[in-house]
């Protein structure tokens, strides 16, 4: 299924200089004018060379820098790439991230299948070696992803084959290798995430989001419901029926759980809006850059790929991820503007526009988990382009009724690279979305769009601890940005995974 980076870790006790692979990686932070540390002795074995560089102000050590000095034999590597950690008090961890996504593919330009690499920002840095280890291997499994299922041409790079992580200490190298493991299985499963974005919608249609799930179920042990169009009227899903309406493709409503505390009832919920393709319905969007709307499934698949996380790291918590998956198109049979639908909680919805059906399939889900018993719930969706256009691409939107849970999520975000930024939810908002001929109508108008969205939201998770993030700004990326890549991000996969470790007992 997935388009897995096969990229093989391996921690190796030593000396950098002394490495066999096809490149070495060394760094240097901006205005540092002789290298120390590994990047010193790699010099030294090079008779200066880099220094030289340095001197000559090819090499600055600004931030993503990266360049290539070939060894010519006088190390065992090929080449040696430095890199540029920019200036020392601005490092972050997540810098460290996006660094391994640059000299990755800058390497794999070179042709290079092995490289071995330093725990940069380790030492002088001064963050611990095993957090700086696990953010090179995110970093590198993220960077190095690339899309080519539908390609027939061969790349013309082979891909890297091997990241040898190397740590002087050889008692420090150990706790390394667990720290890897855990940057593995991150990445990983943003890769699966990224996969299903980054599928077309006619070969990721609802049906085929539940095979995936599947087989997610299957290869973690993951239990696993899948609801079609009967069970949905029994259970009086009306709000997701009412947007699966113009479509041929049949909705699935898709429960997929992993029990790790036996001994708790509480299970942590985790939704994601699975539209696999946002036409817009009658309220039909322009076709400038409706091709995006593939991607309206990237809360689904954040959910889906975050339970293949945590079913690999078992943290002692109960997790429960529910995704309502439908296609928005236009037909004779469609949902129209004025029609007025009744979700699973027996709230009655006049459909003001039949593009904002995110919030339509989320109420219903929502209140699903809700009568499941799940609590605290967590949605994720690429809900409205007000939340893009407030935030641009570098924050996800996070609104909710609880303060305590919103801080565990920015906290989750953080340690994720994966920054959100919480918006207002005065009761004022709330009015907008009030409608003269039913409970609550689904749209609010423009003004306050993202937050309105919200407030729709919050009338379906009754008395529940609720959050929801906002991914329409940060579900894509319109360029290749440190361990970004272009097309889908997997946005919101590692944060759910932090969270659920942040709810756990052991
Ligand atoms: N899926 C879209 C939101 C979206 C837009 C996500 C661009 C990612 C990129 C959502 O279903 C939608 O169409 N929202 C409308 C709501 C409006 C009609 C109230 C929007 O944002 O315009
Ligand atoms: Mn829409
Ligand atoms: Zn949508």
């Amino acid at each position: 299924m997935p388009e897995e980076v096969n990229l093989n870790i391996v921690v190796k006790a030593g000396d950098i200089s002394s490495i066999e692979a096809d490149a070495v990686v060394v760094d240097l932070f901006e205005g540092v004018g002789r290298p120390g540390g590994a990047t010193g002795v790699v010099d030294t074995a090079l008779d200066g060379a880099i220094s030289k560089l340095i001197m000559h102000g090819e090499i600055k050590g600004k931030l993503n820098e990266v360049t290539v000095v070939h060894s010519l034999g006088r190390v065992p590597a090929r080449v040696v790439a430095v890199v540029g950690l920019g200036k020392q008090k601005d490092l972050t961890l997540d810098k460290i991230r996006g660094l391994a996504g640059e000299f990755c593919r800058s390497l794999r330009r070179l042709n290079c299948r092995r490289i071995a690499t330093i725990v940069h920002g380790a030492g002088a840095g001064g963050f611990e070696p095993e957090v700086s280890a696990q953010m090179i291997v995110e970093g590198s499994i993220l960077g190095l992803y690339r899309f080519r299922k539908h390609i027939s041409k061969e790349p013309e790079n082979h891909d890297v084959e091997e990241l040898i992580i190397v740590e002087r200490d050889k008692a420090k190298a150990k706790t390394l290798e667990k720290a890897c493991v855990r940057g593995k299985i991150l990445a990983g499963a943003t890769n699966l995430a990224r996969d299903l974005v980054n599928e077309p919608a006619n070969m990721m249609t609802p049906n085929d989001l539940a095979k995936a799930a599947e087989q997610v179920a299957k290869t973690y042990r993951l239990g696993l419901a899948v609801l079609d169009r009967g069970q949905m009227e029994k259970e009086g899903m009306g709000a997701l029926l009412g947007v699966a309406r113009g479509s041929c493709q049949p909705p699935k409503l898709i429960m997929i759980s992993y029990k790790g505390d036996k001994g708790s009832s509480d299970t942590l919920g985790l939704v994601g809006k699975g539209i696999t393709f946002d036409s817009g319905g009658i309220s039909l969007k322009p076709s400038d850059n409706m091709w995006e709307m593939k991607g309206d499934m990237s809360g689904a698949a954040a959910v889906l790929a975050a339970m293949s996380a945590i079913a690999q790291l078992k943290p002692k918590v109960n997790v429960a991820g529910v995704i309502p998956a439908t296609e928005n198109l236009p037909s004779g049979e469609a949902t129209k503007p004025g029609d007025i639908l009744k979700a699973v909680n027996g709230k009655t919805v006049e459909v003001v526009n039949t593009d904002a059906e995110g919030r339509l399939i989320l109420a219903d889900a929502l209140g699903y988990a809700v009568k499941q018993g799940l609590s605290p719930l967590v949605d994720v969706a690429t809900l409205t382009g007000a939340c893009h256009i407030a935030l641009g691409d570098f924050r996800s939107g996070l609104f909710g009724n609880n303060q305590e849970l919103m801080d565990k999520i920015v906290e989750a975000g953080t340690g994720a690279g994966e920054r959100l930024w919480q918006m207002p939810m005065d009761e004022e908002y709330k009015e907008l979305n009030k409608s003269e001929v039913a409970d609550i109508k689904n749209s609010g108008g423009r003004w306050g769009g993202a937050v309105t969205a919200a407030q729709f939201l919050s009338e379906f998770v009754g008395d529940k601890p609720w959050a929801h993030i906002d991914i329409a700004g940060t579900f894509m990326s319109d360029k290749e940005r440190g361990y970004l890549v272009k097309g889908a991000t997997g946005v919101s996969v590692r944060t759910l995974v932090n969270l659920a470790l942040a709810f756990s007992k052991n």
